[in-house]
């Protein structure tokens, strides 16, 4: 009676087994054909200028657009997920030093990386947020280019991408964004260069920046880090609705709002939000205003 017992229960288990093995198995599948994909695209070539001012704006844009902290202050690289079940996701060097970029990466390359989300391969970068980036205008992609060029060698390794079985699965179902590829109009020509100027439509721009987090109608939602806080709701709708240019300023630039909360930084990048110019903060406070 009681080995009758075992032997079915040894049976569930191994059927159990067999099951998530298969299931698994479908998802490895699928997040493999993601990551396998072959795009085509034309690169449209614009020239990149190497003036030191091109390069200081350049400078605030990489800051302000967050390479950082997948990149390192210095591009050296930077571990940014590190989880035995999610995996190890890592932005690597772009320098040219040892371990980053090789010599022969030219414009071309640069402009597919960030407006297409492709590497030289042709095949998707997991996580980089090219999707936001693909949105700069020809202006902003060449200073962002010029400066990441001019920067000094760095070696360093860069570290391999190693997905867990939990971030594959997450990233089939679509709850984090590791294939910005797909998600880019690769046909879409962007402006030569939007009017910097403290109106809601250069705020729209920025904005770009923070839709990949408070969601593309800017009302947030369910956090992309899974079991990460909700992302709030940022149009006239929510507390910014309430605050006063100054109160958003403020709260961008300290992380404090006005109803007293300290905002954190690994929740909400405001260390990224306080490089932003007043008169950038200033159109951003007009466009989420304006929804
Ligand atoms: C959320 C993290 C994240 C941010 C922000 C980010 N990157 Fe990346 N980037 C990555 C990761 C991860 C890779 C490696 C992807 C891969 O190899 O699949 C990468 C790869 C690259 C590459 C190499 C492409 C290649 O062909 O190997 C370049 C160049 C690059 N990023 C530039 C930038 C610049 C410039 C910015 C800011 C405008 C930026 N990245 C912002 C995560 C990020
Ligand atoms: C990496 C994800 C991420 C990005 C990028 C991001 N945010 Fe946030 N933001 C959050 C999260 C999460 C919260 C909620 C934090 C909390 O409740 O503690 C938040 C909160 C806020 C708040 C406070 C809202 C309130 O009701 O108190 C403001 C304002 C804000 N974000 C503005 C922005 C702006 C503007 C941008 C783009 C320039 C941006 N955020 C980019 C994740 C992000």
């Amino acid at each position: 009676m009681f080995s009758k017992v075992l032997k079915w229960a040894a049976r569930i288990v191994l059927g159990l087994v067999v099951i998530v093995l298969t299931v698994y198995g479908v998802f490895n599948f699928i997040f493999r054909q993601h990551a396998s994909k072959k795009y085509t695209v034309t690169v449209r070539n614009i020239p990149i200028p190497n003036d030191s001012a091109t390069i200081a704006e350049g400078r605030h844009l990489y800051e302000i657009k967050g390479c950082g902290e997948c990149h390192g202050a210095d591009l050296r690289g930077k571990v940014v997920v590190d989880d035995p079940a999610i995996g190890r996701i890592a932005g690597n060097n772009i320098t040219y030093g040892t371990g980053g970029l090789p010599e022969s990466y030219d414009n071309t390359d640069w402009l597919k990386a960030l407006r297409h989300g492709l590497n030289t391969a042709n095949k998707p970068l997991l996580l980089m947020p090219s999707e936001e980036f693909t949105r700069m205008d020809d202006h902003d992609i060449a200073a962002i280019i010029a400066f990441c060029r001019a920067q000094p060698k760095i070696d360093a390794p860069s570290i391999p991408i190693e997905m867990g079985p939990m971030g594959k699965i997450l990233s089939v179902m679509g709850k984090i964004p590791l294939f910005p590829a797909e998600k880019i109009d690769h046909h879409k020509e962007q402006p030569n260069q939007v009017a910097k100027a403290a109106t809601k439509e250069y705020g729209q721009y920025l904005a770009a920046s923070c839709t990949g987090c408070h969601k593309p109608a800017l009302t947030g939602g369910d956090n992309p880090v899974p079991g990460a806080v909700p992302v709030a709701n940022i149009t006239s709708t929510g507390h910014v609705g309430k605050w006063s240019q100054h109160d958003f300023i403020t709260t961008l630039r300290t992380g404090k709002t006005p109803e007293g909360k300290q905002l954190q930084v690994k929740d909400m990048p405001w260390n990224m939000t306080a490089q932003y110019t007043d008169e950038e903060l200033t159109a951003l406070y007009l466009y989420l205003r304006s929804l």
